[in-house]
């Protein structure tokens, strides 16, 4: 199998390529490579390496950022989106792509199913919906995955801010009232290895169907829970040990304003993923556990 890995300098895609190493052979493309801001330039680029399986995790993934940049964010995650969904369409190739808990609104009292009508309050989630969508329009053989709240060892996230600023200050003031599940990189990067393969199976079977899933850890905690977690997973006895106790203060979303809304609730079920295919991820306190003791190992956390 020949699988291209497109955005492969992310946190997803970073992971991708050990986790698919063992489905055959993979080719890395990261942004210098494969710029989807450019999607005339993308034809040439895939139809050269004859990929039987696309996973895309190249991403306009500034949330803020986006709200001035709404036309790139666009190009990058909706039109250039369907170019990549045609070109693996022409190459009868499997395409996965990654998807956002920012396509909700966030006012459903529960988790969202796929059947829930998407609603973004932002522009980066019209952005993703408008990926979604091109993915649909064109047809093909597609796994949409819908993830949330993602942090790894590197990159730019949650965890590694939180780090940091638990170095640099006493106080820390953390949104408490919106709630997800924060999901590992390594989590998301190995269930789309076993995707894969189930998928391919069942291609071979003559079973397969496109389809749209959510794929997040388990369980679901506020930012503020997800700080705590950080700080007692991490941090604290070091930081006692120095003589100092910062203090989690949590907050509310309206007292720290963003340019871009958030919302409240992006807790995703993940049943029909579960039902299909018999995957579903770890708690996502397990997964920051194993990503904390990683980032120990190697002196980074
Ligand atoms: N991060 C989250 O919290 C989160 C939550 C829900 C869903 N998701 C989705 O999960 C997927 C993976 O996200 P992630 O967390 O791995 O994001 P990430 O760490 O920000 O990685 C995104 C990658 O896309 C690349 N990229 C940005 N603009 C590009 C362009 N014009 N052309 C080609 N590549 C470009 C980036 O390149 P550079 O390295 O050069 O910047 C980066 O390597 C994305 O589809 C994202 O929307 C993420």
């Amino acid at each position: 199998m020949r699988l291209v890995i497109t955005g492969a300098g992310g946190q997803v895609g970073g992971q991708l390529a050990g986790s698919l190493a063992a489905l055959g052979d993979v080719i890395a493309l990261d942004r210098r490579q494969c710029d989807f801001s450019r999607p005339e330039q993308l034809p040439s680029v895939i139809r050269e390496l004859r990929p039987d399986v696309i996973v895309n995790a190249a991403a306009y993934t500034a949330v803020d950022e986006a709200e001035r940049e709404e036309a790139l964010a666009a190009t990058v995650n909706g039109t250039a989106v369907g170019v990549i969904a045609e070109e693996a369409r022409r190459a009868d190739a499997l395409l996965v792509h990654y998807s956002t808990d920012y396509v909700f609104d966030g006012h459903k009292g529960a988790p969202y199913t796929e059947a829930d009508p998407p609603c973004p309050i932002n522009a980066y989630g019209r952005s993703k919906l408008a990926g979604e969508a091109a993915i649909g329009e064109v047809g093909g053989r597609y796994l949409v995955l819908r993830t949330s709240w993602v942090y790894d060892a590197r990159g730019r996230n949650f965890l590694r801010t939180v780090l940091r600023l638990l170095r640099e200050r006493n106080e820390l003031r953390i949104v408490a009232d919106q709630i997800g599940a924060p999901t590992w990189a390594a989590d998301i990067a190995q269930a789309t290895a076993a995707l894969i393969e189930l998928a391919a199976q069942e291609c071979t079977d003559g079973e397969f169907a496109s389809g749209l899933f959510h794929l997040t850890a388990s369980g679901a905690t506020s930012w503020h829970g997800f700080a705590v977690a950080i700080l007692e997973g991490a941090t604290r006895p070091a930081l006692l040990a120095a003589g100092r106790a910062p203090c989690l203060v949590p907050i509310a979303s309206e007292d720290y304003p963003r340019p871009a809304a958030r919302p409240k609730n992006s807790r995703l079920a993940g049943d029909r993923l579960h039902q299909r295919f018999g995957i579903a991820l770890p708690c996502w306190k397990e997964g920051l556990s194993l990503c904390l003791e990683e980032m120990a190992r190697r002196g980074t956390a």
